[in-house]
């Protein structure tokens, strides 16, 4: 069975072919240089630079595959949550392609997309509890089977991966500043101290309050700030809270699997706090997608449309 899948979410135009739930390619266009003079994602920018994308993309994932167009079975898209304009150029894409092979359209959640980039190289045991981290959400979710994904707290207001965007713009770091920050912070130690933001007995997220303190923090050191030890400062506060939550999710819960998702799992600081757990849970199977798998990519879609197809 083979899967031609297309994500246009945000700002990578990305296409991926699975066979029987193994990636054969995943093609990621990149659009973060266009965008980095706005200090942002542009959308009606990014929905162009999809559709210029688009083709080449395409042609370069069936090439890399070692497919021909008529061997697709199914075509998967990430119709939501998105860019608007740019998930619109993706669904366009994969209706017509699908009209002309005559075969199956999948739509696919894009946040179903980053939970199942873990099942790419492993396999999850149910209860699975995932911590989805992103440039727009923060979420942790439970599944006691597949595609059931219940929120059990989210952010009340910023993601984390804005929040992350936002200081590094307060440093004067380019966009996206997530990377950037991570870098940072493994140069530097503890030496600013910051509020952990909502460390309460919920399982709900709160990182505005955070982004303030740092906003007062860079005003008032101005040109004296040690930039390094402020993103390890930062860095160390925001994976404390993400931690302290998924702790109190695991022992509410008691799940068999924890899942790590979304742009922001690529981090460094996160992913080995998120792995150094498995001393504390040993009965508890941890899985970090690879980097590739972690920001915006087709494989991860390709997978939810694998797992539809076989719970249909
Ligand atoms: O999942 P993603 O590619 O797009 C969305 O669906 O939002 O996530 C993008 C977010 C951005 O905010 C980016 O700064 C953040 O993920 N990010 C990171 C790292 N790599 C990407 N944040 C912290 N550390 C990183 N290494
Ligand atoms: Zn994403």
């Amino acid at each position: 069975m083979i899967i031609l899948a297309i994500e246009t979410s945000c700002d990578e135009t990305s296409v991926a072919i699975i066979k029987d739930k193994k990636v054969l390619s995943n093609i990621i266009a990149s659009q973060i240089k266009l965008h980095q003079k706005y200090g942002g994602v542009v959308p009606e920018l990014a929905a162009r630079e999809h559709s210029e994308n688009i083709p080449t993309v395409l042609q370069t994932a069936i090439t890399k595959a070692k497919i021909k167009l008529s061997d697709i079975d199914y075509v998967a898209y990430t119709n939501t949550p998105g860019l608007v304009s740019c998930l619109h150029v993706g669904k366009i894409i994969a209706q017509t392609i699908a009209l002309y092979l005559e075969k199956p359209l999948l739509p696919c959640n894009h946040l179903d997309g980053h939970l199942y980039a873990s099942l790419i190289e492993d396999t999850w045991t149910f209860p699975v509890l995932g911590l989805l981290v992103s440039g727009g959400h923060t979420q942790l979710m439970l599944a006691e089977k597949h595609l059931q994904f219940k929120v059990l707290g989210q952010t009340l207001d910023d993601a984390v991966g804005e929040c992350y965007d936002k200081v590094a713009r307060m440093l004067g770091l380019p966009y996206p500043g997530g990377p950037e920050i991570d870098v940072l912070a493994q140069k530097g130690i503890v030496t600013y101290k910051l509020p952990l933001p909502k460390n309460d007995n919920t399982l709900d997220f709160s990182f505005s309050g955070l982004k303030s303190a740092c906003a007062n923090l860079i005003d008032k050191e101005k040109e004296h700030i040690q930039v390094n030890n402020f993103a390890t400062s930062f860095q160390t506060t925001v994976v404390q809270v993400l931690i302290n939550k998924i702790e109190l999710a695991i022992n509410t819960y008691h799940p068999k699997t924890l899942v790590l998702a979304g742009g922001v799992s690529a981090n460094k600081g996160l992913r080995s706090a998120v792995l150094k757990l498995k001393m504390k849970y040993s009965n508890l199977k941890i899985i970090v997608p690879k980097l590739e798998y972690c920001t915006d990519n087709a494989a991860m879609i390709g997978m939810v449309a694998s797992y539809q197809i076989e719970n249909k």
